[in-house]
């Protein structure tokens, strides 16, 4: 009598039998392979699943967790689908973008010229240019330089400080010699007259010719005695005298702001002579 409790060994495979063919003795959902299986070990032929069949076989991936929820900036929490569904939102809300300036420009023309907003700002600017320029040129006549001259009226000292004859201190600065003399020709007295350093002929400036006792102009060759008288040249009167005063604190005053022409009888003014 059997034993029915005794374990049933595994039966062997059959003799000449791939080892690799060994029945697939997993469970495939659906599927028909432990019955192809054996069947081929019956058959003893090779029956190995295909390795796509194989990866077929394989449990499904379980299923991913939901995407965790996303705080915003306003304290709410979004999940992506929802944020998604806020983006695609948005840009349904948002206006149309411009189109850019080159796709408003005629797609034929490749030329590199700026657009119609460009030239009027540059239009603009060198008007507005040209405008200040011509503003400060205007400013800039209305102040003219000015012109350092040297004053009309100077102080040239004490009398005491002249002896007689011709002092040649003050030409370079002020245009002027100041002539001591012990008889003048139209005051009939001792004093001080001034001449001016300006030829009567053109203007130049003659020079004091001590040794000839005359004044000589380089430019035509007039001469005046100390007097200021014209004897030679070209020369068609003589030089002028200027304004002499005594001042409040005893020094000789110039005043070149006044002229005094002998051929006009001037040289008798009592303002034409210091007498001293
Ligand atoms: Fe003096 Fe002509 S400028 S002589």
């Amino acid at each position: 009598m059997a034993d029915d409790n005794k374990p049933v060994e595994p039966s062997a495979p059959p003799t000449g039998a791939n080892p690799a063919a060994t029945p697939n003795t997993r469970p495939v959902p659906g599927g028909d392979e432990p019955a192809t299986a054996a069947a081929a070990a019956a058959t003893g032929v090779s029956t190995a699943p295909a390795p796509a069949a194989a990866h077929a076989a394989r449990p499904a991936a379980p299923p991913r967790p939901p995407a965790a929820p996303i705080p915003d900036l306003a304290g709410k929490t979004t999940t992506a689908a929802s944020a998604g569904g806020a983006q695609a939102r948005a840009a349904a809300a948002a206006p149309a973008a411009k189109p850019a300036v080159a796709a408003t420009r005629d797609p034929d023309d490749t030329s590199p010229l700026l657009t119609r907003r460009a030239w009027m700002g540059l239009a603009w600017g060198a008007f507005s240019a040209a405008s200040a320029a011509a503003l400060a040129a205007t400013g800039r006549f209305m102040f003219p330089n000015v012109l350092n001259e040297p004053p009309q009226q100077f102080k040239v000292g004490f009398p005491s400080e002249y002896g007689m004859g011709v002092d040649e201190r003050f030409k370079d600065k002020y245009g002027i010699w100041i002539i001591r003399t012990p008889d003048d020709i139209d005051q009939h007295a001792s004093g001080f007259y001034v001449l001016i350093s300006v030829c009567t002929h053109l203007g130049c400036t003659p020079n004091y010719l001590s040794a000839e006792s005359k004044f000589k102009c380089p430019c035509h060759g007039s001469g005046f005695r100390l007097t200021g008288v014209n004897f030679e040249g070209p020369a068609p009167r003589p030089l002028e005298r200027a304004r002499v005063v005594l001042a409040d604190d005893g020094q000789i005053l110039v005043d070149k702001s006044k002229h005094y022409q002998r051929e006009l009888g001037q040289w008798i003014d009592p303002e034409a002579f210091l007498k001293a």
